[in-house]
C-alpha cells in the first residue's frame, strides 16, 4: 500500500506532540471523497492545534490543517469524480477528523467545494479559511447594510491572514480602510493592500467610558479582547463589528450602551460551520467580485510539510505576516 507523509499531531501524557510520520490511506478517517492534495495553508488555529497551545483537536491522533487543494483520487459520491478539482476549509476537517497537512485528505462529500473556474488551486490555499473568512464578514455586514457613508472601516489584526484579506477586499469595495497594527513597520505593506491609514494598537487607550467619540463606520476584528470592547465604544451609529477571532484575548467587557443608544451590532463570524449553500457562494464570490487584488502581496511564505513546526512558533508570537501556503503535490 502506498505510502505518504503527513503531519500527525498526537497527545503523549501530558503534552501535545506533532510530527511528520508515513502513512497509507487506511490510516485516513472516513469519508467519501478521497483527495490528492496540491496545497494547504497555515491558520492560527493550525498553529494552536499543531503545537497544542490550544485545544483545538478533538481526538488523537489527528492530522492538522484547516485547508485543503487538490484533485479528487476516487469518489463514492456523484456530485465528484475522479480528477475534478475542489477544496476543503472549515466543517471538521482538521479539527475532528483527519486535515490538510497530508499528502492525501478523505473527507464527507458534503464538505467539499468544486474549485470556481477562475481559480487555481494554489489561489485557492493563498485564500483558504482566511480569506473565506473575510467574504464571510463582508457578507454578514452587507446583510446588515454596511455601507462605506457609516465612517472609515477598521480592520484589526491587519497584518495577520484575515486582516490582510479584510483590508484588501473591504478597500476594493470602496471604504476608506483604517489598518490597525502592532508591527510599527508594515505600513508599505498594509498601504499597498488598500488601506488608507495604518494605526498603532500600541496607542489605542483601552480603558475608557461606555461611549467614546464615533470613529469608525464598522470593523472586522480580528483580536477579541480589548480591542474589542474599544471598538464597541468607538463604532458610529448604526456600524457593525464583524467579530472574527482572539488573536489578544477571548474575553469581552463591555456595556449595552453601544448597541441600545447607538444601534451598533455586533456580528458572529463561524466559518467553520458556514451552511454549505453559502460557503458554496462565497467561494464563487471569491473568484469574482471579491476577489483579491493582492494574493502575491498576501502570501508572504511557502513551505513544505518540514517548515510547519517555526511557522506555528512564529505564529503564535504574532510574528507572521499574511498567509503561509504549504506546497504539498503542486501543480506544474
Ligand atoms: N471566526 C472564524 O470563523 C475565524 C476564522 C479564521 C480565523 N479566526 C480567528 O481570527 C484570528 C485571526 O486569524 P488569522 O489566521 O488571520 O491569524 P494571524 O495570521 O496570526 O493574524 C492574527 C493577527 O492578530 C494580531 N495579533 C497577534 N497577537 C496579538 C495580540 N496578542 N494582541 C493583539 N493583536 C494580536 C497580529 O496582527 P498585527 O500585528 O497586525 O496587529 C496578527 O498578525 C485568530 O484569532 C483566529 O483564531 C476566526
Amino acid at each position: 500500500m502506498t505510502k505518504f507523509q503527513a503531519f500527525r499531531v498526537h497527545q503523549e501524557g501530558d503534552k501535545v506532540v506533532g510530527r511528520l510520520e508515513s502513512l497509507t490511506v487506511e490510516d485516513l478517517d472516513q469519508g467519501e471523497v478521497l483527495i490528492k492534495t496540491a496545497y494547504s495553508a497555515v491558520n492560527y488555529k493550525d498553529a494552536l492545534a499543531g503545537t497544542g497551545a490550544g485545544k483545538i483537536l478533538r481526538h488523537f491522533p489527528c492530522i492538522a490543517g484547516v485547508d485543503v487543494s487538490g484533485k479528487v483520487v476516487e469518489s463514492k459520491d456523484k456530485r465528484f469524480k475522479e480528477g475534478d478539482s475542489v477544496l476543503v476549509t472549515g466543517y471538521e476537517f482538521g479539527v475532528d477528523h483527519d486535515g490538510g497537512f497530508s499528502e492525501y485528505a478523505r473527507v464527507p462529500a458534503e464538505w467539499v467545494v468544486p474549485l470556481p473556474d477562475s481559480m487555481s488551486l494554489f489561489e485557492a490555499m493563498a485564500i483558504g479559511t482566511a480569506g473565506f473568512t473575510a467574504a464571510l464578514c463582508v457578507q454578514r455586514l452587507e446583510d446588515n447594510n454596511q455601507s462605506p457613508d457609516i465612517g472609515q472601516f477598521i480592520v484589526t489584526g491587519s497584518t495577520g491572514g484575515v486582516g490582510s484579506f479584510a483590508v484588501d477586499i473591504m478597500s476594493s469595495l470602496g471604504y476608506e480602510v483604517v489598518a490597525l497594527t502592532g508591527k510599527s513597520d508594515n505600513n508599505d505593506l498594509l498601504t499597498g493592500l488598500g488601506a488608507s491609514h495604518v494605526l498603532d494598537r500600541h496607542t489605542i487607550k483601552l480603558d475608557g467610558p461606555p461611549l467614546e467619540k464615533g470613529q469608525w463606520g464598522g470593523a472586522i476584528d480580528n483580536v477579541g479582547g480589548d480591542i474589542l470592547a474599544w471598538l464597541t465604544r468607538t463604532t458610529n451609529p448604526w456600524g457593525n463589528i464583524a467579530a472574527v477571532g482572539l488573536a489578544g484575548g477571548f474575553k469581552l467587557n463591555t456595556t449595552v450602551m453601544p448597541f441600545i443608544l447607538r444601534g451598533v451590532s455586533l456580528l458572529g463570524i463561524n466559518s467553520q460551520g458556514c451552511p454549505t449553500p453559502l460557503r458554496n457562494h462565497l467561494w464563487n464570490r471569491l473568484a469574482s467580485d471579491l476577489a483579491p487584488k493582492n494574493l502575491d502581496k498576501i502570501v508572504t511564505n511557502t513551505i513544505e510539510l518540514e517548515g510547519l513546526p517555526d511557522v506555528f512558533e512564529n505564529m503564535l508570537a504574532g510574528k507572521t505576516i499574511g498567509r503561509t501556503v504549504v506546497s504539498i503535490n503542486p501543480e506544474d
